[in-house]
C-alpha cells in the first residue's frame, strides 16, 4: 500500500515540484489548490505517467474546507501519512501602507491555513491509528526580516514559531513537524514580487529578481526542485529523529 501525502498549493511552483517528487518517492498524492484547473492538470500529468494522484479543490484559509480536503484525500487514496502546508501568498507593500484588510488576508492564507492543516492532519492520523509527518512552508523571510515584505515576513516567522510549538505538542502522538525555508525561487510568486517591486522602485521587469539573486553564494537562483529535494527528506524515514526545525534551502543567502 502506498503512503499518502497531501500538498497544498500544488497546482504550480514549489508545491507542484514537491508533489511530483513525492510521487517519485512512492507516495500517492492529493494535489490541493484553490485553482481547480491547475490542480487537475498536475494530477492528470501524474496519473498519465503511471503515478497515483487526485486533485482536491480547497481554499486553505477556510478551516472546514481544509478538513474536507484531508478527509477526501484519506478516503480516496486509502490512508494519510504526510501533509505539506505549502500554499502561501506574498504581499509587497511599504510598511506604512499595509492595511488591516491586507493583514487579514495574508494571515488567513499563510498562517491560519497552517493551523488548520495541522489540525486536520492530526485528525486523519488518529483515524488511521498512527503518527505522521507535518511539513510547513516558511522562507528566508522567516529567519530574517525583509524590507517591503513586512506582512509576509511576519507570517513566515509565525509559521516557524508554530512549527516549533506543534513539534512539542504533537511529539507524544508520534508526529514530527518541520519546515522548509526557500530563498529566491523562480515561480509565479517571484514574478509577482518582481513586478510589484518594479512599480515601487522603477527598475525594469526582471531586474529585482536578478539583484536579489546576486547575493546567493552558489551563484544561481533556486528552482522548485531544489526545495522538493529537502521536502522529500522531511517526508521520509531519514528525518524521523528531527522535529521542530525550519531548514534553510537558499543556496547560501541567510546563515544561522
Ligand atoms: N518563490 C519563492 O521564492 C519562495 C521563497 C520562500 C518561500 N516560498 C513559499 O513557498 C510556498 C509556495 O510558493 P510558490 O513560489 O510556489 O508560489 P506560487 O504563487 O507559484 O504558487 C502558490 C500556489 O498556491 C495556491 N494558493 C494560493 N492561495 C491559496 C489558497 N487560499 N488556497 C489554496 N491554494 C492557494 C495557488 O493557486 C498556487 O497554485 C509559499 O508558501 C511561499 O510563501 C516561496
Amino acid at each position: 500500500m502506498k503512503k499518502v501525502a497531501l500538498v497544498t498549493g500544488a497546482g504550480q511552483g514549489i508545491g507542484k515540484a514537491i508533489a511530483l517528487r513525492l510521487v517519485k518517492d512512492g507516495f500517492a498524492v492529493a494535489i490541493a489548490d484553490y485553482n481547480d484547473a491547475t490542480a487537475k492538470a498536475v494530477a492528470s500529468e501524474i496519473n498519465q505517467a503511471g503515478g497515483h494522484a487526485v486533485a482536491v479543490k480547497v481554499d486553505v484559509s477556510d478551516r472546514d474546507q481544509v478538513f474536507a480536503a484531508v478527509e477526501q484525500a484519506r478516503k480516496t487514496l486509502g490512508g494519510f501519512d504526510v501533509i505539506v502546508n505549502n500554499a502561501g501568498i506574498a504581499q509587497i507593500k511599504p510598511l506604512l501602507e499595509v492595511t488591516e484588510e491586507d493583514l487579514k488576508q495574508i494571515y488567513s492564507v499563510n498562517v491560519f491555513s497552517v493551523f488548520f492543516g495541522i489540525q486536520a492532519a492530526v485528525e486523519a492520523f488518529k483515524k488511521e491509528g498512527h503518527g505522521g509527518k507535518i511539513i510547513n512552508a516558511a522562507s528566508i523571510a522567516a529567519i530574517q526580516g525583509f524590507p517591503i515584505l513586512s506582512a509576509y515576513s511576519t507570517t513566515k516567522f509565525a509559521v516557524r514559531g508554530l512549527t516549533q510549538t506543534a513539534a512539542r505538542d504533537l511529539a507524544p502522538l508520534g508526529i514530527t513537524v518541520n519546515g522548509y525555508c526557500p530563498g529566491i525561487v523562480g515561480t509565479g510568486m517571484w514574478e509577482q514580487i518582481d513586478a510589484e517591486l518594479s512599480k515601487i522602485n522603477g527598475k525594469p521587469i526582471g531586474e529585482n529578481f536578478k539583484e536579489y539573486s546576486s547575493s546567493i553564494a552558489l551563484g544561481r537562483p533556486s528552482v522548485p526542485e531544489d526545495v522538493a529535494g529537502l521536502v522529500s527528506f522531511l517526508a521520509s524515514p531519514d528525518s524521523d529523529y528531527m522535529t521542530g526545525q525550519s531548514l534553510l534551502i537558499d543556496g547560501g543567502m541567510v546563515f544561522n
